[in-house]
């Protein structure tokens, strides 16, 4: 597995523009909301973790743990620290944001934290599947410059824990059934959240007056990456079925490499 490092970088996210995804309406309302969501999820990914790391009998996953919980800390910093411009530009950052935290409660108060884990790790899976779109595709004129350097710096440390919660996971509880159980409420929070904060985020804009009247055809580029991404969706959940699936055995792309080749020493 590659080394889990955690880092703190910088990113130049000032002065945002308003449609800062590919300039599309749509694809901004879905990139807001993932500033939103992203940073809550990773605290209920440490929080799902952290409870087992003391009972785990391998220090070497227990090490595992503590960079996962550091690598996740610093994403959520980042992405929150995008709030404030997110705020400037009339976007419901606290309404959305608690939504989601009353949801999370009562959602908490019935999973089993053994179902907590295996829906973390689950996630995680897309995450990582997420860090490969971000390091593969090339975002260069469809999203502010800083902005591409924090999507390819998270996706690339996705990839670096992408086994972490799997792992806890099969040392916890290694039954499929929960494995299973985990991909099913993973795979339907991860359309539900982002659905509810388009929804929200579009009908803000539309009070607002903010919608360009007229139809305009949607952005090529970000259509194709939305279908290569639904495609390697596909693809990542046929091989999470599989008894023997672990998430070591797809290593990183090479693109993942040319980065981390790329960053400071
Ligand atoms: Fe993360
Ligand atoms: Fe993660």
């Amino acid at each position: 597995m590659a080394t889990i490092t955690v880092r703190r970088p910088t990113f130049d996210l000032d002065d945002l523009p308003r449609r800062w995804v590919g300039g599309s309406s749509l694809g901004t309302w879905f990139g807001n909301a993932g500033h939103v969501f992203i940073p809550l999820g990773e605290q209920f990914f440490i929080d799902a973790v952290r409870p087992f790391r003391d009972d785990l009998d391998d220090p070497e996953l227990r090490r595992t743990v503590a960079a996962f919980i550091g690598q996740e800390a610093v994403h959520a910093r980042l992405h929150t620290a995008v709030w404030d411009q997110l705020r400037a530009h009339g976007v419901p950052v606290e309404l959305y944001a608690r939504l989601i935290t009353g949801f999370r409660r009562v959602a908490e108060a019935h999973a089993p934290r053994t179902l907590r884990l295996a829906t973390t790790a689950a996630l995680e899976h897309y995450t990582a599947a997420f860090g490969r779109a971000f390091l593969d595709e090339d975002l260069d004129g469809v999203l502010p410059e800083g902005m591409g350097e924090l999507l390819r710096w998270h996706g690339a440390e996705e990839l670096e824990h992408r086994s972490v919660a799997f792992d806890v996971l099969a040392e916890v509880d290694d039954d499929l059934v929960l494995r299973l159980a985990g991909l099913a409420l993973g795979s339907t929070l991860l359309v539900v959240v982002p659905g509810v904060g388009v929804a929200l985020f579009a009908a803000a804009d539309l009070a607002r007056g903010r919608l360009r009247p007229g139809v305009r055809l949607p952005n090529p580029r970000l259509v194709g990456m939305g279908g290569r991404l639904l495609i390697r969706f596909g693809q990542e959940i046929a091989r999470y079925v599989q008894p023997s699936f672990h998430p070591g055995d797809d290593p990183p792309p090479p693109s993942y490499d040319a980065w981390r080749a790329a960053q400071p020493a």
